[in-house]
């Protein structure tokens, strides 16, 4: 499914996203804070592609031509959590040279509007590190409220704090 906004575009990613992928999630200021390891290799990234973006409601949002994020919503059993029936859990990230635009926003409401109106969603959950201001404000705009405190394990196995939104249909 191809789903657009005014500024960017939402469709599958593609194989031959992965050399500019790569450019922007080697970036050590873009993975860790959302729980996934900077990509080490071109190779690496095309293996993202195939595997993790591969996941139905996983789109790269387009900019220009250009795929400058992701945004996507996970399904149990691929979310982090067990959020209960009617749930999804909303994902996001965007390469830094284009933060700033409420492009992570955009993209979101989008796709929630498809998951309330086409996916049998009832509410959507997301999370943020505590330290990470920049994606609260995200879920802010998009009108999430706080739902609860958290304790995960990100992908070193080391323990963080995170906070749980909720956003309702
Ligand atoms: C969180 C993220 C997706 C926000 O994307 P975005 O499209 O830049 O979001 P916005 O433009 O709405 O900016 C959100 C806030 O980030 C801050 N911000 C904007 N540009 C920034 C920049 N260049 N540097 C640092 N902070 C910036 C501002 O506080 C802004 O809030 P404001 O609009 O009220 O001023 C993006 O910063 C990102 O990908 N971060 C790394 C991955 C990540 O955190 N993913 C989410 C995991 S929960």
């Amino acid at each position: 499914m191809i789903l657009k906004t005014q500024n960017i575009t939402l469709r599958p990613w593609e194989e031959n996203d992965a050399r500019c992928l790569y450019h922007f999630a080697k970036n050590p200021n873009v993975g860790p804070i959302a729980g996934w390891p900077p990509h080490e290799s071109i190779e690496d990234s095309l293996n993202i592609i195939k595997t993790v973006f591969s996941k139905k409601e996983t789109y790269a949002i387009v900019k220009d031509d250009v795929a400058i994020g992701c945004v996507g919503l996970l399904f149990h059993p691929d979310t982090n959590h067990w959020w209960g029936e009617g749930a999804c859990e909303l994902g996001y990230w965007i390469a830094e040279e284009y933060w700033g635009n409420s492009y992570a926003a955009e993209a979101s409401k989008v796709l929630i509007d498809h998951a309330f109106n086409d996916l049998n969603v009832n509410v959507i959950y997301a999370t943020y590190r505590v330290e990470n201001t920049q994606s609260k404000r995200v879920l802010e705009k998009l009108g999430f409220e706080y739902y609860t405190d958290m304790t995960n394990e990100n992908y070193l196995h080391e323990f963080f704090k995170e906070i749980a939104m909720k956003l309702e249909k």
